[in-house]
């Protein structure tokens, strides 16, 4: 498949209740038709817009281009059905391959089965057309065939990312319970922050909100840190046309005229930001301090927008409740004229925080369900509590 400037569909895969915000990032990057699904968004658009979405989109995991549905009830059906798709079309037999399948029917044992015979059949077809075969690669492969059996239909999809996008290419050093790159952004966005005032993370831990935060401030593609996709091993691939993408994405990075607090108690996760917002690029927009959030005034006077996932018992060993309250008692004491966020799997203590929330959204935070909620801290705010 040569370069196209004809639309295309793909899907933009995503977390649990980022559905809207995807499609929402996916519209002001100019996407067409775009349909909100269950943890993914579809949507149109040509070759070259695939390449910006994979280079500037923050909350889409995956971008997968669908090729072929099939009905299949059988292991004859689903070989007969891999080895018709025209393989040759979307990359060479040079090419290594993996295959990542989600079954969702009982046609079928498990999903291991199905990626097992899906790759006899792409081998079979390679060797039968070119008498040579692809190699398989787990680990990094170049091309990636995503499968999905509901019920009878196989969805076929060449996904044209590769390794997930929260990989950014940022971050070589994590702390505790790191909180995953695009979690982070769509938090950002649920809590729509867009660059408006300061901003505060109290508990950086390794600075996935801060460097997320000044990515989203200054209006820079997520991706421009990131090395590899898999959209250059297809034979599709324009060279040309991907630079140039890149250059009109760059040219809409803007100044940021407010500051961007991170700060932790720990040293190590002190330096750990450091080292990521270093390798980031954003050293002038975010400032790094070890601080106790309960034992220090706010960074600046100015209003803040907050947003921090702060630990929680099941992954770091602290007493829940009394922790959560004191994070309230703060944040009522010296932090009025803020907008505070908190992300937590530990949805009892965050009723003790003391605060109405203004909004509430749930999430998952890897397996573990998860509560986003805000708070508007005025002056009055003592008076919300309960
Ligand atoms: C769940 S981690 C944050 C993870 C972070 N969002 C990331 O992406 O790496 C919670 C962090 O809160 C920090 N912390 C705990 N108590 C604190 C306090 N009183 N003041 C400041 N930081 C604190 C811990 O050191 C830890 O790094």
């Amino acid at each position: 498949m040569k370069h196209s400037d004809q639309n295309t569909r793909f899907l933009a895969k995503t977390f649990y209740g980022f559905e809207s915000i995807l499609a929402k990032e996916l519209k002001s990057l100019g996407a067409k038709n775009i349909k909100e699904l269950n943890r993914m968004v579809a949507f149109e658009g040509d070759l070259g817009f695939m390449y910006k979405a994979n280079f500037s989109l923050g909350c889409a995991l995956r971008i997968l281009m669908p090729i072929g549905t099939f009905r299949v009830t059988n292991q004859e059906q689903l070989y007969d059905a891999i080895k018709s798709i025209p393989w040759q079309q979307y990359f060479s037999a040079e090419k290594t391959f993996a295959i990542d399948s989600g079954l969702f029917s009982d046609r079928f044992s498990n999903s291991l089965f199905l990626s097992q015979k899906a790759k006899d059949a792409i081998v079979d077809y390679f060797r039968e057309k070119t008498r040579k075969r692809p190699s398989v690669d787990t680990s990094d492969p170049q091309i990636r065939i995503n499968l999905h059996l509901s019920n009878d239909t196989l969805s076929v999809a060449l996904d044209s990312s590769g390794a997930s996008l929260h990989q950014r290419g940022y971050k070589t050093v994590t702390n505790i319970a790191p909180i995953n790159e695009v979690l982070a952004a769509g938090i950002l966005h649920l809590s729509d922050w867009h660059g408006q005032c300061n901003f505060f993370d109290p508990m950086c831990g390794s600075g996935t909100l801060a460097i997320e935060a000044a990515l989203m401030a200054c209006k820079i593609p997520h991706g421009i840190h990131r090395t590899s996709y898999s959209f250059m091993h297809w034979d599709s691939f324009d060279a040309e046309l991907w630079e140039k993408i890149k250059e009109s994405a760059l040219n809409k990075v803007k100044e940021f005229p407010f500051t961007i607090y991170a700060q932790d108690k720990a040293p190590s996760a002190v330096r750990k930001t450091e080292e990521n917002v270093e390798n980031a690029g954003l050293s002038e927009y975010i400032q790094v301090q070890r601080a106790d959030f309960f034992k220090t005034l706010p960074p600046t006077a100015s209003p803040l927008h907050m947003v921090f996932n702060p630990p929680y018992g099941e992954r770091l060993d602290i007493d829940d409740i009394p922790f959560y309250k004191e994070i309230g008692n703060t944040l009522k004491q010296h932090y009025s004229n803020s907008e505070a966020w908190l992300i937590s799997s530990n949805l009892e203590a965050l009723k003790h925080l003391g605060l109405k929330p203004f909004k509430k959204v749930k999430l998952y935070n890897g397996k573990l369900e998860a509560k986003l909620q805000g708070y508007r801290l005025y002056s009055g705010s003592l008076k919300e509590t309960h």
